[in-house]
């Protein structure tokens, strides 16, 4: 596992931003041989976002051929609702650049049948391959994408409870008030993020310091699922100086 102190969360997208671009220009993608890259939302990633988009405008990077798989999104909530995931990508990223619309993956957290969802999701990853670099973000409470504590470690992509402390840490998105947060989402699994080529972890803020210390000194455990990344041959934790506060 490499580990990239950074001294702010500007900078930590700034430098999540480089390498992202650099991985696709190297990978040269085309149409038929795209670059295939895992994504998460969060507050976190919004300075990758900002950054990624500044390098689009500057004429270092294309996004024709790359085709992006999201990490999750909530049961119940339409795509038009602006604390959808879907609302979310398009409003921060996609709409930015010039993904094409036919390459875009997010689970439709509407789905009739969400077991069904949840496996063509992973079919359609397993269709590419493999994703090639997949950043994600971390949870409080150490979890991943929605891999809430208790997760298997082997875990695909499926339908999740939420625990009543993500619940909390994301009512802010929604008014405060945590009866307007869904309580089940769909996520892709630990496994699923392990079969990534690379996995990139964006850690920022005091708040996460515990998370990090337990991917980076904790022991394997289904209870921070963070630190599943120890078994990655190539993950990368880009952290902030005040998430470093318990290393
Ligand atoms: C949610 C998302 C995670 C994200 C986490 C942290 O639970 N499902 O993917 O990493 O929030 O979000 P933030 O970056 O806003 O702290």
């Amino acid at each position: 596992m490499r580990l990239i102190p950074l001294n702010s969360s500007p900078e930590v997208g700034q430098w999540a931003a480089r390498y992202i671009v650099d991985a696709i220009n190297k990978f040269a993608p085309t149409a038929e041989r795209p670059f295939v890259l895992g994504l998460p939302t969060g507050g976190t990633p919004l300075t990758a976002y900002k950054a990624l988009i500044a390098l689009y405008n500057a004429g270092e990077v294309s996004f024709a051929n790359v085709v992006t798989f999201n990490m999750d999104e909530y049961v119940g909530l339409e795509p038009s609702h602006p604390e959808s995931y879907y609302s979310f990508m398009h409003n921060n990223f996609f709409s930015h650049v010039d993904i094409q619309e036919q390459n875009i993956n997010l689970l439709n957290g509407l789905a009739e049948d969400l077991e069904a969802e949840c496996q063509r999701f992973e079919d359609k990853i397993k269709s590419y391959g493999q994703i090639n670099l997949f950043m994600g973000g971390v949870g409080v409470d150490g979890h991943i994408a929605f891999n809430e504590p208790g997760s298997s470690l082997s875990s695909r992509t499926r339908v999740k409870t939420l625990t009543p402390d993500t619940l909390i840490a994301n009512s802010r998105f929604f008014d405060n008030d945590i009866n307007q947060v869904p309580k089940l989402a769909l996520t892709i699994g630990v496994a699923t993020l392990l079969d990534a080529k690379e996995v990139l972890i964006l850690i920022t803020g005091h708040n996460k310091a515990q998370a990090l210390q337990a991917a980076v000194e904790g022991s394997v455990n289904h209870l921070w699922t963070v630190t599943a990344l120890q078994l990655h041959q190539k993950a990368i934790l880009a952290c902030d100086a005040p998430s470093t506060m318990e290393l």
